[in-house]
C-alpha cells in the first residue's frame, strides 16, 4: 500500500469516527487527574515526577512527546525495538500488518528506572488502528500499577481507533487518564494542545 493509499483508507476511517462522536478529540474537558485515586503522589505537595516515553518512526510522536516534556517538566524515554523498523514506508507498514495479527511484542534495547516516577505518558502512532507493537511491549511489561499513566497518539487520518481501549486494557488496572488524539501531520505545532492536556490531567 502507498501512503497517499493509506491515508485516503485512514480520511475515510476519520469521517467514520466524527459521526461516532469520537473523531479528532483534543481532550479539553475536564479529566480526572491520572493520578486519580490509587496513584501515589509525592509527600508534602511535591510536584509528581513525570516519565514521557514514546515510540516514534517518521517523528511526528516524537515532536508532540517532546511538547509534553516542555509542558510538564518530564523526562524523555525513546522506547527503541531491538531490532529497527525498516526505513522504507511500504516494508514497515507491510512489518506491522503482520506483527499486529500477530499480536507481537518486539523485545525493547532498553527499559527506564520506573521508581523514579509517578506518572506515565505513553506515547505511539497509530499502526493498523492499534499501538505500535513496541509500545504495546512497554505498557504490558512496565508495572504500571500504582503509576498514573495516560496515553497520548498521533495519527495519519484515523484518529483513536483502537488506540485507547486497547491501550486501557494493556494498562492492567492503573488509573488512566483521558488520551490526547492528535493528527501527526500538526503534531510539531500541537504545543498549545499538549500543554492544556497536560493542565487537564493536573500535571
Ligand atoms: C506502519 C504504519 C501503520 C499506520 N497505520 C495507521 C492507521 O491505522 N491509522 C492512521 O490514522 N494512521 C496510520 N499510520 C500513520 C501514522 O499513525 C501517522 O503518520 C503518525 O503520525 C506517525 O507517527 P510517527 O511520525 O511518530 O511515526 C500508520 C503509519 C505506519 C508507518
Amino acid at each position: 500500500m502507498t501512503r497517499r493509499t493509506f491515508l485516503m483508507k485512514s480520511a475515510a476511517i476519520a469521517v467514520g469516527a466524527f459521526a461516532a462522536g469520537c473523531g479528532e478529540a483534543q481532550t479539553p474537558a475536564p479529566a480526572p487527574a491520572p493520578g486519580g485515586a490509587s496513584a501515589k503522589a509525592p509527600a508534602g505537595g511535591a510536584k509528581r515526577r513525570v516519565l514521557v516515553a514514546y515510540y516514534s518512526w517518521g517523528g511526528n510522536t516524537k515532536a508532540l512527546a517532546g511538547h509534553l516534556a516542555a509542558a510538564t517538566g518530564g523526562d524523555l524515554f525513546a522506547i527503541t525495538p531491538k531490532t529497527a523498523y525498516p526505513t522504507d514506508y511500504n516494508a514497515c507498514v507491510e512489518q506491522a500488518k503482520k506483527e499486529i495479527a500477530a499480536k507481537a511484542r518486539p523485545a525493547l534495547a532498553a527499559w527506564p528506572d520506573f521508581a523514579q516516577y509517578d506518572v506515565v505518558l505513553v506515547g505511539t502512532p497509530n499502526w493498523w488502528g492499534t499501538l505500535a507493537p513496541p509500545v504495546s511491549t512497554f505498557v504490558e511489561n512496565a508495572g504500571l500499577a500504582g503509576k498514573a499513566v495516560a496515553l497520548f497518539q498521533t495519527h495519519g487520518g484515523g484518529g483513536a481507533q483502537r488506540c485507547e481501549r486497547d491501550f486501557k486494557a494493556q494498562c492492567k488496572g492503573a488509573p488512566v487518564g483521558r488520551a490526547l488524539i492528535i493528527s501527526g501531520s500538526r503534531a510539531a505545532r500541537s504545543g498549545e494542545a499538549a500543554a492544556e492536556w497536560a493542565r487537564n490531567l493536573g500535571l
